[in-house]
């Protein structure tokens, strides 16, 4: 996820540039830039770091015409080289760009076979060299635009500027753009979203997938990629500017955990083919290695869990263990242990220190994180990114379901090396049901029921989550997620372990969310009967046709799917139910009090 802006109109660029972005750094803060058009061509300023970073070093370059771009890493280190706009070799054609070129690869190798010599790490800078290779064959600036993004596989939001041409070339499939209109003023704009633009103008035309717009002086034109007129009109938007980020949403966690379906196919686009495919990991990775440990905290502590459980029930030796709880514990760790780090930020001091001790062990170590560039990900050998965008509510939502599907594809690969070619059973299974996963999400929001069963139980006393196998760290979560922004008490159990000790809580005031996974489910529901006799209502997250769904008092649907993802979707309910009871109890709920994003001391 980055942030793409564009204007056009009388009188200097660059502030409203740099308005733009900074109203876009929810989508991306670790490097930023812009390019304007003026008679000397186009001048590019660009660095690592936040927008008020470049805005603090930049000198001004004056021009009416200008894009700029602030970036989440998803290929290459956020550095100065990596940041965005990016340009061919004569600097006469200038690039933002959000999404994944897939076959960056491939277009680098032909590009490169031709001359053209790249200087940053990214899949976008194929782009710039792509336009110039079409000017150099002779072609106008816009069929140069139009047969370049007919080159690009995977998923973008791309504007173009080219030197002397006081126009901007967009396209779009996959990530968001959008235009905004002010006739009166004779002024354009191109955006990643509204929020970029919203205090100079609230008409915009949304693009759609396969859409060109071009933006000159006097307004856009919308094409499709072959040039076909496409009907699109402006519509006009009744958001505040100071709620924009959030879009329609009324807190950033809603709107994160809407995101899932992207934020999931993002996780594992490019990494399924006829098996599990990760560039970082090709097989043989992990050969040598007999013992997996996973250090984590928190919510990515529970993903830990999740992973782990791929491997065990593959008959690889794997645990999760809390990262603030390694040295105290002191597993064995030699060279054919791997221990791999999750964690979101990459910079959570506990999680750093467990990974250092790995490393002092000597341990092969991995990475798994939302953040190019973090400390954990440069310290660790290897790293595999989660790939779901930048996170601004408090309470990690969205990246919990992306390093849990992360993790379940790395565990994969490791199983393959472990045991020697054998992989993980049902694979075929696996991958379709990760395949589905976004179009699961996108159905269970529509319908989802957690707001009304949010409602029923508002007045109780604490509030109990069970699970088993990959329900357990789901139950941990929901239990975590519910304590973290209602304030109200809730706890997670395996749900075997209920009648060990935590039954001598229930009581009528005591709801029971159940998540059934497909792992031993009729075991897990004798022990949700166990709290119901002693009054508790049990709430059954599972599929419509599922024995749970009768016997429960309450029910919150799942899609049937495999079990070793069904607890994702359990997960997306229960993210909900938190949500909306914290929201009938007025919690300030992207920051709940005593908490931050990232925990940079032990
Ligand atoms: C809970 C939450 C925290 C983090 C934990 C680890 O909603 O967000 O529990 O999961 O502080 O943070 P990272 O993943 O950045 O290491």
């Amino acid at each position: 996820m980055c942030g793409i802006i564009g204007r056009i109109g009388s009188g200097n660029a660059l502030d409203h540039l740099l308005t733009g972005l900074e109203n876009l750094e929810y989508r991306g803060y670790d490097s930023a830039g812009v390019a304007v058009q003026n008679g000397a061509g186009i001048e590019i300023r660009k660095r690592s770091g936040r927008v008020s970073e470049l805005e603090e070093t930049i000198d001004a370059p004056e021009g009416r015409v200008g894009i700029g771009h602030t970036r989440w890493s998803t290929h290459g280190p956020p550095t100065d080289e990596n940041a965005h706009p990016h340009t061919d070799a004569t600097e006469d054609v200038a690039v933002v760009h959000n999404g994944i070129v897939e076959n960056h690869a491939d277009l680098r190798n032909r590009l490169a076979d031709r001359g053209h010599d790249f200087t940053s790490d990214t899949d976008t800078e194929v782009i710039p060299h792509l336009v110039q290779a079409n000017l150099d064959a002779g072609f106008d600036n816009e069929a140069a635009f139009r047969r370049a993004v007919e080159e690009l596989e995977g998923s973008y939001a791309v504007a173009v500027m080219i030197a002397g041409d006081h126009t901007i070339y967009a396209a779009r499939s996959g990530s968001p753009l959008v235009v905004g209109v002010d006739d009166d003023a004779g002024e354009y704009y191109l955006a990643s979203d509204v929020p970029a633009f919203l205090e100079y103008t609230d008409r915009v035309v949304y693009l759609e997938d396969g859409d060109v717009a071009i933006i000159g002086p006097d307004g856009a034109d919308f094409t499709d990629l072959a040039g076909e007129p496409v009907p699109r009109t402006p519509e006009t938007i009744d958001w505040d500017p100071e709620q924009a980020g959030k879009g329609e949403y009324d807190h950033f966690m809603l709107k994160e955990i809407y995101e899932q379906p992207t934020s999931l196919a993002q996780a594992v686009e490019g990494r399924i083919d006829d098996g599990i495919d990760l560039e970082e990991f090709p097989p043989g990775a992990f050969e040598g290695i007999d013992r997996v440990q996973f250090v984590a905290c928190g919510t990515s502590y529970h993903a830990a869990m999740y992973g782990a459980l791929s491997l065990t029930q593959a008959g690889v030796d794997a645990r999760a263990l809390l990262a603030n709880e390694y040295g105290a514990s002191s597993p064995p760790v030699d060279d054919r242990t791997l221990v791999v780090a999750v964690t979101q930020s990459g910079e959570t001091a506990d999680t750093l220190s467990a990974l250092r001790r790995a490393v002092r062990k000597g341990a092969r170590t991995v990475t798994v994180t939302n953040v190019v560039g973090s400390t954990a990900a440069r310290e660790a050998d290897d790293s595999l990114l989660i790939r779901a965008g930048p996170e601004i509510g408090v309470a990690a939502t969205k990246t919990f379901s992306s390093q849990a599907v992360a993790l379940t594809l790395l565990a994969g690969r490791i199983v393959e090396d472990a045991l020697a070619g054998d992989g993980l059973s049902d694979l075929d299974s696996l991958l379709a049901a990760a395949d589905r996963l976004p179009g699961d999400i996108e159905r269970l929001l529509t319908e989802s029921d957690a707001a009304e069963i949010a409602r029923r139980y508002r007045d109780s006393r604490s509030y109990f989550f069970l699970g088993r196998g990959q329900g357990y760290p789901v139950a941990l979560e929901g239990a975590l997620k519910f304590k973290e922004i209602t304030y109200e008490h809730a706890e997670g159990f395996a749900s075997g372990e209920l009648k060990h000790g935590p039954l001598a809580l229930v009581t009528e005031e005591t709801p029971v969310f159940t998540v059934f996974t497909g792992i031993e489910d009729d075991r897990t529901l004798a022990n949700a009967e166990e709290a119901a006799t002693r009054g508790a209502p049990v709430i059954a997250i599972c599929p419509a046709d599922h024995p749970a769904a009768d016997v429960a008092d309450a029910h919150l649907e799942i899609p049937e799917t495999d079990p070793r993802l069904a607890g994702l979707l359990a997960n997306v309910q229960l993210q909900l139910l938190s949500y909306h009871a914290a929201e009938l109890l007025d919690r300030p709920i992207d920051k709940p009090r005593n908490l931050a994003k990232s925990v940079t001391v032990e």
